[in-house]
C-alpha cells in the first residue's frame, strides 16, 4: 500500500428534491472532482440532504450511485439517523440502530468518525457518553495516525450565529482529543465556509458547502449567515507519512 492517503471531504450538500438536481449536481461535480484526483476515499461530513426528508434521500442515493473510490457518511444537524441508514442499506460501516459513529481502518489514516448530532436540534451535542466512546475508540489503537470527522465545529469560529448553534461539550472534546497525539487532523462542516482553528494539538479544518457560502458576522449589526456569492467547493486532505496533512480547498 501506498504511504500517500487522498481523502476527498464533501460536506454540507444539501441534497433537496424541489431545486431540480441543482444540489445534487454540485455533490456530483465534487465527486468528479475526488475521481480526477484519485481519492482513496471519500467522507461526506453531514447535512447531506436539506430537510431530512425520504425524497432527499433518494435523490442523494442515486447522486452516490457508482462513487469513485470507497464512500462514508456522516450526519449532520438536517439529517435523520434512521432514513440515511435506510437510503444505504449497503454501507455496512453504519451501525444499525442509534448513533452513527464508525471508524474505517482500512487506510494508511485511521477514519473516526463521530456523529455528534441532537436529533432536531442545531447544535450538536458532544455527551458524556460519546466522550466515552471516542476516548476508548482512540485509545484502541494510539499509533495510528488519525483524523477525526464530526460535523458541528469543534472550535469558537467567533461568528456571531455559529458560535451559538456550534458544538456543546467542545470543551470535553478538547480533553479527549489532548489525551490521543496521534490525532493529526480534525475535520467538519456545517459552517459552508472555510475556517482553520486548534483543538489540543491538532489542527481543525473547516470544509465549504457543495452548495452555497454563507458570509462571516464578528460584529453586531453584521448580517447573520447570508448567503453569499463566494466559490462552493470541496476539500482534498493530502496525508503522507513524512509530510502529515495538506487540506486543499477545491472550488466548484
Ligand atoms: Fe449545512
Amino acid at each position: 500500500m501506498s504511504d500517500r492517503f487522498l481523502l476527498a471531504q464533501i460536506s454540507d450538500t444539501h441534497v433537496r428534491a424541489d431545486d431540480a438536481g441543482a444540489a445534487a449536481q454540485q455533490l456530483r461535480r465534487a465527486l468528479d472532482g475526488a475521481r480526477a484526483y484519485r481519492a482513496d476515499a471519500i467522507i461526506l461530513t453531514g447535512d447531506l440532504v436539506n430537510d431530512e426528508g425520504a425524497d432527499e434521500y433518494a435523490a442523494l442515493a442515486e447522486a452516490l450511485i457508482d462513487p469513485p473510490a470507497p464512500l462514508f457518511l456522516l450526519p449532520g444537524n438536517h439529517d435523520e439517523r434512521a432514513r440515511l441508514r435506510a437510503a444505504f442499506p449497503a454501507h455496512a460501516y453504519l451501525p444499525r440502530s442509534g448513533n452513527l459513529s464508525f471508524t474505517v481502518e482500512d487506510f494508511p489514516v485511521r477514519i473516526v468518525a463521530l456523529d455528534q448530532i441532537a436529533p432536531g436540534e442545531t447544535f450538536g451535542d458532544f455527551t458524556p457518553e460519546l466522550a466515552a466512546w471516542l476516548d476508548a475508540t482512540l485509545a484502541a489503537t494510539p499509533d495510528k495516525p488519525t483524523i477525526v470527522a464530526l460535523h458541528h465545529p469543534p472550535f469558537p469560529t467567533h461568528d456571531l450565529l455559529f458560535d451559538t448553534i456550534g458544538l456543546k461539550g467542545a470543551a470535553e472534546f478538547a480533553d479527549v482529543i489532548a489525551r490521543h497525539g496521534q490525532v493529526v487532523r480534525i475535520v467538519c462542516g456545517h459552517h459552508h465556509r472555510v475556517s482553520v482553528g486548534q483543538v489540543a494539538h491538532a489542527p481543525v479544518v473547516i470544509a465549504p458547502s457543495t452548495s452555497w457560502v454563507y458570509g462571516l458576522a464578528v460584529h453586531e449589526g453584521q448580517q447573520i449567515a447570508p448567503k453569499t456569492t463566494e466559490q462552493p467547493g470541496w476539500m482534498l486532505h493530502a496525508w503522507t507519512e513524512a509530510g502529515g496533512f495538506a487540506s486543499h480547498f477545491m472550488g466548484l
